[in-house]
């Protein structure tokens, strides 16, 4: 290497890089350029690593050379994103509005969230209404106007966190939303039609499946003469509009909760191998979602309503596993990480 083969070389590569530049059609192809040119596999980078090989008195010659090529590169490649990236009107380049902005980026709803929504849009579709109840709850609507008196087993089906709040009776983070059940049915007459989301909570630890904090949405109806066909068709029209799906196959088996009689767990056929059997559904063709069945008459008769005039249906369901089950997620932690590099991929 002599200064004078560098000069060559640098005269080289700025004709080559300003032809390149001006060749660029788009924005993206000028980026290309840009890392063609000055980047680190560029002619000028392997120049730059081969000045120490110079004579001492011709190094800051080339060193002086290199930056010329790097300010009038640099000012070719400004020169050529304004052209594709802006408009000419009357001879004057002004910014292309349409590009949309580089500052702040726009969020959207969690994952949980979008749901949560789509879900209620369903049921309030089929008529029914949105019901709240609080996340601390007593025992009476968690459990005992559920049927479940203290001492059941069915209460160790669930690992409750108690809250101390100093007071004789006995409060919890609420293990499900089906107390909401109770609390509309305290507040209106029936019939009754509503749909309840909300967070849950349980004694759990957190792994791929399990979260201490989840959420679940519950389905209540209450109306005169309603049947178990009530139900089965009221799941499978719910199931074929969340999944978009107008053959998925719905399955009930018999379970128990002490709050429904009869009871099922409630699955539907897997919407990615239509029931063959996947990945997605342990190759059994079904997905569980939750749990449903005929109200139970001790249930009614807690909240004052006559069982012999009015009957009713009720399931619920887990939201994350819903969303697990379309986006493919196996992890229900990464709901709760708040890692932006996951939520911002749904
Ligand atoms: N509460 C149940 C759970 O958390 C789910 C459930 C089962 C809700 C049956 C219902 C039902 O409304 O009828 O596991």
């Amino acid at each position: 290497m002599t200064i004078a083969s560098i000069t060559a070389e640098i005269d080289a590569a700025t004709t080559s890089a300003v032809s390149l530049v001006a060749e660029a059609a788009d924005l993206v192809a000028l980026e290309e350029v840009r890392r063609e040119v000055l980047g680190k596999r560029s002619v000028v980078a392997k120049i730059k690593v081969s000045i120490k090989s110079l004579p001492a008195q011709d190094r800051p010659e080339a060193g002086r050379l290199l930056s010329l090529y790097s300010e009038s590169i640099e000012e070719a490649l400004t020169a050529r994103q304004a052209q594709l990236g802006g408009i000419e009107v009357s001879g004057v380049s002004v910014p292309d509005l349409s590009l949309g902005s580089h500052g702040l980026e726009r969020g959207h709803l969690h994952l949980v969230t979008q749901v949560r929504r789509q879900l209620e849009d369903i049921f309030v579709g089929l008529g029914y209404k949105i019901a709240e109840g609080p996340e601390v709850e007593d025992d009476w609507h968690n459990f005992e106007a559920l049927n479940i008196p203290p001492a059941h087993p069915a209460r160790s089906m669930q690992d409750t966190l108690y809250v101390d709040l100093g007071a004789e009776e006995q409060f919890m983070l609420r293990t499900h939303t089906s107390p909401v059940q109770i609390r509309t049915m305290e507040n209106q007459e029936p019939p009754i039609y509503v749909v309840a989301p909300g967070r849950t909570y349980r004694n759990e630890t957190l792994d791929a499946r399990h979260s201490p904090i989840f959420h679940q949405m519950e389905c209540l109806a209450i109306d005169k003469n309603l049947t178990m066909a009530d139900l089965f068709g009221t799941i499978e029209t719910f199931a074929r509009q969340l999944f978009d799906d107008d053959t998925v196959q719905t399955r009930f088996r018999s379970d128990f909760f002490p709050y429904t009689e009869p009871s099922a767990e409630l699955a539907v056929s897997c919407v990615f191998c239509s029931g063959v059997g996947c990945r997605v559904c342990s190759h059994t063709g079904w997905i569980e979602l939750g749990g449903c069945g005929m109200v139970d008459p001790a249930v009614l008769s807690a909240v004052g309503i006559d069982p012999e005039k009015w009957q009713g249906f009720a399931f619920g369901f887990g939201l994350e596993r819903i969303a697990m089950i379309r986006y493919g997620i196996d992890e229900i932690r990464t709901f709760y990480d708040n890692d932006l590099r996951f939520l911002a991929q749904y």
